[in-house]
């Protein structure tokens, strides 16, 4: 029998040693890359990515990622496909995972890409889901691990919405074991059942985003408005007002605290421009290595593990 088809759908569908592994992978993928060292184990295989969002980062770094190991993706989106006419997930993941080697989905609930890898021969990535950005997260840690290095026992201070990438962040702290200080507006809180948390305590909401910042290790936040959400924004814009990330919080986290945001960025609302564009602001390497990571990632689920 054939062993079940691993799919990437959420932060902690991966166990802490196979992270050790993809990260190591990553690093090892990142520097053949900067010496222009060609790389093909994906030769001849074809990823195809689906959008019912916008993106610039992801398409761009699944589509140079996947070219760059020597296979090729194609781009649909709900507006030239039969997806936006209302043909069933699951008969779009039976037809397309028949075509091709690889796919990723960036939509609306996750239940969609549930429904789809359900119904998939080959290995479903989630590019973003209403719920969770976990080839996000993975850049982040990555980029953690290159510039502090490990993340175990480490403290993130998440500011603004408890959003996909919030909830990502709080699965990564269960999964890799650090902690999670969460601030956000009252009646914007953290939804353990929606963020799907085994229950293991790796995170603390604090009223006041300052408390949260004290001592932490990376300060990171996100759009207050997120994609699927825009009824909301002109409440949204009253609510978050106060949860701007800006130098007073990076003053009180750790001295040698780092800032992420997985952009794009609203400059004067979710962070300040003297924080984003700032000596601890270490968002272009973070949105570089979503190139890197998700290679490692697509090289995981084609091939599985590559002993070197
Ligand atoms: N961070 C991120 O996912 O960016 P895009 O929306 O541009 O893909
Ligand atoms: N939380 C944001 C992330 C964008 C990359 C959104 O879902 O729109």
């Amino acid at each position: 029998m054939s062993s079940p088809i691993k799919h990437y759908l959420q932060f902690k569908d991966f166990t802490r040693e196979e992270y050790d592994y993809v990260f190591a992978r990553a690093k090892w993928i990142k520097e053949k890359f900067k010496r222009y060292e060609p790389y093909h184990p994906l030769f001849d295989r074809t990823l195809v990515m689906i959008f019912e969002k916008a993106s610039t980062r992801t398409r761009l770094s699944f589509e140079a990622g996947m070219h760059q190991l020597g296979g090729s993706a194609i781009y649909l989106n709900t507006r030239d496909s039969q997806l936006g006419r209302g043909e069933p997930v699951e008969d779009a993941g039976q037809v397309i995972s028949r075509m091709s080697d690889l796919v990723m989905i960036r939509t609306f609930e996750q239940d969609i890409v549930e429904r789809f890898a359900a119904n998939s021969r080959v290995p479903i990535i989630n590019g973003l889901t209403n719920e969770y950005h976990p080839c996000q997260i993975l850049a982040d840690i990555l980029t953690f691990i290159e510039h502090r290095g490990s993340i175990q026992g480490k403290t993130v201070a998440w500011i603004g919405d408890s959003n996909n990438m919030c909830n990502t962040w709080l699965q990564a702290a269960e999964v890799l074991d650090f902690n999670v200080h969460v601030s956000t507006p009252p009646g914007y809180e953290v939804e353990p059942e929606r963020a799907g948390l085994f229950g293991t305590h790796h995170f603390e909401q604090f009223a006041d985003p300052m408390e949260a910042c004290k001592g932490a290790d990376l300060v990171t936040t996100d759009v207050w408005t997120s994609m699927g959400f825009e009824a909301e924004n002109e409440a949204r814009m009253k609510a978050f007002a106060d949860w701007c990330v800006d130098s007073d919080m990076m003053s009180v986290a750790h001295k040698d605290a780092v800032f992420m945001h997985c952009l794009p960025a609203h400059r004067g609302e979710e962070v300040t421009a003297e924080v984003i564009d700032g000596p601890q602001s270490v968002v272009w390497d973070e949105a570089e290595n979503r190139l890197h990571a998700q290679k490692a990632l697509m090289e995981y689920l084609v091939l599985g593990r590559i002993e070197s």
